[in-house]
């Protein structure tokens, strides 16, 4: 068993999340219930803030909104001076609505309809990452209207796709995000920025993947993109100041992952950006990292309250829980694999193999597969760990399960950042025209 962040078993074998019980919480609060640990989200975004400082000059942390998005999260991150990237007019509305520093939020996505470049417009976004030539004929014609300045940065197609232990070099050039950089497609569009006064071209931007636990492949990142500043500076002038090498660097699930630590991710990123940039002979750009997991991942712990339990007979013994995927879509999307414990009784040697399912009919909904645990009852509490990032942000109502409740937590405090839905909430837009 693993623990994250502060968490702790107590001489009563209970476990403790920022020094307050997890039995407690479970009343306080209800389950389903992720329970988020303000000290470790602030440690984690701390860690890339502290090892850029110790390697480079010119750095820029964004956090990746979309792991986890929600008012507090993001004043905690203007708390911390990180930046954020947002992906749609929801993200984007949610951290205005948090007054988050403007000129910090990158502006992603692949298909920004009119309405949310105009958000972008209205509020003098930091930057619009554009990525492809439609967005920037519809941004040329938004930002004409409006007279406005904007700052871009271009998300290109780097043709690497990174896994947890291999990469493979054009495997991704057939992507729905960015622009490619085969036929000069990427050199066309920075022309048509560079030539518009309204448009002020600031940065290159690529993501080569998520939960990936190599650098290998962000040093290859790193000659790909130097590779196309040196060929924008050859065919336009134009010299390239800044770099967003996206986000993804993995977290520990379950305890055979490894991912390289944050110190040594940046250390590697930062130096590999130096030699290269003396062998193209070009200034240092400003390096970015737009980390979601890997700051909010660990910070998640998901209580929920077991109920049917039942042993096919020969074959697998099953413990449902109050959630499942509508509040963790992950292990029946992308076959997730996790971690967990009972929370009322963690002290206890394991003596069953359980498979935790969730309370959807859908034979799919399974949390975990095959995890060793002490004999479970009906009412044990089962903390399920790293679930603070696409958890949420990726929950539905799916059965008719209303969304759970998100709590901080932070040095014997607890407060709800996240309200749990009712049924109320579930009917909120269900409408009966007039004579049904
Ligand atoms: N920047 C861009 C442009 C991205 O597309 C992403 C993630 C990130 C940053 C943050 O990546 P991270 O550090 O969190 O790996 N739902 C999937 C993950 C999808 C990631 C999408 N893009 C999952 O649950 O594993």
């Amino acid at each position: 068993m693993e623990l994250n962040g502060t968490m702790e078993i107590d001489g009563d074998g209970v476990l403790n999340i920022a020094g307050i019980d997890v039995c407690t919480l479970a009343e306080d609060f209800g389950t389903p219930l992720i329970v988020m640990d303000e000290a470790e989200i602030r440690s984690n975004i701390r860690s890339y803030i502290e090892a850029f400082e110790k390697y480079y000059d010119d750095y820029m942390v964004l956090y990746a909104g979309k792991a986890f998005y929600n008012r507090t999260l993001f004043r905690i991150m203007a708390d911390e001076g990180a930046g954020i990237d947002v992906v749609s007019g929801g993200e984007l509305y949610t951290a205005l609505e948090a007054d988050f520093p403007v000129e910090k939020i990158y502006f992603h996505g692949n298909n920004k309809l009119s309405e949310e470049i105009k958000m972008g417009l209205d509020c003098n976004i930091g930057r619009f990452v554009v990525d492809n030539m439609c967005e920037v004929k519809l941004l040329e014609k938004l930002v004409a209207k409006k007279n406005a300045k904007i700052k871009v940065d271009i998300r290109l197609t780097p043709g690497i796709e990174a896994h947890t232990h291999e990469f493979i070099q054009t495997g991704q050039i057939d992507s729905k995000f960015g622009v490619s950089l085969v036929e000069n497609q990427a050199l066309n569009l920075v022309k048509e920025i560079v030539k518009n006064e309204n448009m002020i071209l600031k940065g290159l931007h690529a993501h080569i993947g998520s939960q990936i636990f190599d650098i290998l492949p962000y040093k290859k990142l790193v000659e790909v993109m130097f590779d196309f500043m040196v060929k924008v500076r050859e065919e336009t002038g134009k010299e390239i100041s800044e770099l967003d090498f996206g986000g993804g660097l993995g977290i520990s699930y379950v305890s055979q992952d490894d991912p390289p630590a944050v110190d040594e991710f940046v250390r590697e990123l930062c130096k590999k950006v130096k030699v290269i940039a003396e062998e193209r002979n070009y200034s240092l750009p400003r390096i970015i990292v737009e980390p979601g997991r890997s700051i909010v991942g660990t910070a998640g712990t998901t209580l929920y309250k077991v109920g049917s339990i039942k042993q096919v007979p020969g074959m697998t013994r099953y413990a449902a829980v109050d959630g499942g995927m509508t509040d963790n879509i992950r292990p029946a999307l992308y076959d997730a694999v996790y971690d967990a414990f009972v929370a009322n009784r963690a002290d206890e040697n394991v003596e069953e193999v359980y498979t935790i399912a969730g309370k959807c009919c859908e034979s799919g909904d399974i949390l975990i597969k095959d995890i060793e645990l002490p004999l479970l009852k009906p009412g044990d509490l089962i903390a399920v760990t790293s679930t603070g990032a696409y958890t949420y942000a990726m929950s539905s109502n799916y059965n008719g399960v209303p969304r759970p409740a998100v709590v901080l937590v932070n040095e014997g405090e607890a407060n709800v950042i996240i309200e749990r839905e009712n049924f109320e909430d579930l009917i909120k837009n269900d409408v009966i025209p007039s004579g049904y």
